[in-house]
C-alpha cells in the first residue's frame, strides 16, 4: 500500500506528522517519533516573547534553541519542521534564516493570538497576521506553513491572503491552552487540555470547505486518534494528518503504528492501491448546492436529539 504523501514540496512516506508540543523538542523525543511511523514532525515552537529583539530575549536560550533543531535534524532521518509562535513581525525577521541554516525542512507558523487590544479591528488583526506571513516568507527560502485557529468570522478570504502572502500550506486548527479557574485557591489552573476524537469535526468540516478554495496544502490537525479520524481527514481533502495528544495520552501504546496499520488495511479492503487515489473525494462541492459541510444538515441533525 502506498501511503507516499506531498506536503510544502516534502515527500512524506506516509501522512502523519506530529505537531509540535514537548515531545517533539529533543533529539530522543524525536527518534521515539520516527520509530513510532511518523512521517515528519514539527519541534516545539519558540514563542515570539523568545525572539530575537523581544524584551524578554535571552541569546543564550535563542542559541540552545537552534542548537537543539540542529541536533533533532541529525538524530532523524524524517524531515524536521521548525516552529514559530508570535503575533508581529519584529527585529527577528533573520531569525528565520538562521533556522533556515539549521537544516531544517520547512517552517511552520502559529498565529496564536488572543486580540485584548479594543481599539484593533479584525480586519486589521488579519491585516497583521497576513503582513507577518509576508515577512517571513520573505526572509526565507523554506515553506512556510501557518498554523491558524478557528476563530474567523470569513475564514476562506483570510486564508486566500495567507496563500497570496506566500504560505505554502495551513495547519488546521491550533488549539488554545484554555485556562479555568480552581474554586478552593481562586487560582487559575493552566491544565494541559488534551483533545478528544469528537474534536475531529471542527477541522473536518473546514479542511472540506477550504480544499477547493485554496492551492495550499492542507495539515488538518486536532482530535486524530485513531485510523478512522486520519481517513476522514484525507477523504476530504487533508494532505498531511498532525497527531498530538493521542501521543501523550497512549505513551504505553503505538498509536501511531496503529492508525498507520487501520490505513492500509482499510484502503485495501476498499481496493485502493494508494493514498492519492482516495484523498480529496469528499469535499464539500461534491455535494452540491449548500447541503454538504456548509450547513451540515443543521436543521435535520438538531431536529433528530432525542
Ligand atoms: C503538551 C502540548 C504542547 C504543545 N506545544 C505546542 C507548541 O509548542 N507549538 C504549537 O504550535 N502547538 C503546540 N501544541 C498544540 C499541538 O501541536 C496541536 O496543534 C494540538 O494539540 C491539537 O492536536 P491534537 O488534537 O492531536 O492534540 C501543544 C499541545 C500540547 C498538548
Amino acid at each position: 500500500m502506498d501511503l507516499t504523501t506531498r506536503y510544502l514540496g516534502l515527500t512524506l512516506k506516509n501522512p502523519l506528522v506530529a505537531s509540535a508540543c514537548s515531545l517533539t523538542g529533543s533529539p530522543e523525543g524525536a527518534r521515539k517519533i520516527e520509530a513510532a511511523g511518523c512521517a515528519a514532525l514539527v519541534v516545539r515552537s519558540i514563542f515570539e516573547e523568545q525572539l530575537p529583539g523581544a524584551a524578554g530575549a535571552d541569546p543564550t536560550a535563542i542559541r540552545a534553541h537552534l542548537d537543539n533543531l540542529r541536533a533533532i535534524r541529525q538524530a532523524v532521518s524524517i524531515p524536521v519542521i521548525a516552529s514559530f509562535n508570535c503575533r508581529a513581525h519584529g527585529s527577528w525577521s533573520a531569525f528565520a534564516r538562521e533556522i533556515e541554516a539549521a537544516g531544517v525542512a520547512a517552517l511552520e507558523l502559529n498565529l496564536y493570538d488572543i486580540p485584548e487590544d479594543p481599539t484593533e479591528t479584525s480586519a486589521s488583526i488579519e491585516a497583521r497576521q497576513i503582513d507577518l506571513v509576508r515577512a517571513v516568507t520573505a526572509a526565507t527560502r523554506l515553506p512556510v506553513t501557518v498554523k491558524i485557529s478557528p476563530y474567523y468570522t470569513a475564514l476562506i478570504p483570510f486564508c486566500h491572503g495567507l496563500q497570496a502572502a506566500g504560505a505554502q500550506g495551513l495547519v488546521l486548527f491550533n488549539r488554545f491552552m484554555q485556562p479555568d479557574i480552581n474554586m478552593e485557591t481562586g487560582h487559575l489552573r493552566f491544565n494541559v487540555n488534551f483533545s478528544r476524537r469528537e474534536d475531529l469535526r471542527l477541522p473536518l468540516r473546514w479542511t472540506a470547505i477550504l480544499r477547493d478554495a485554496l492551492k495550499t496544502d492542507i495539515a488538518l490537525n486536532g482530535g486524530v486518534h485513531e485510523a478512522d479520524d486520519a481517513l476522514q481527514a484525507i477523504l476530504v481533502g487533508a494532505n498531511a494528518v498532525c497527531v498530538c495528544s493521542v501521543l501523550y495520552q497512549r505513551h504505553d501504546a503505538n498509536p501511531v503504528g496503529e492508525i498507520l496499520d487501520g490505513l492500509k488495511h482499510w484502503l485495501a479492503r476498499k481496493g485502493y492501491t494508494d493514498l492519492d487515489a482516495f484523498r480529496g473525494q469528499m469535499r464539500t462541492t461534491d455535494f452540491g448546492g449548500k447541503t454538504g459541510f456548509e450547513r451540515a444538515h443543521y436543521v435535520k441533525t438538531l431536529s433528530s436529539a432525542k
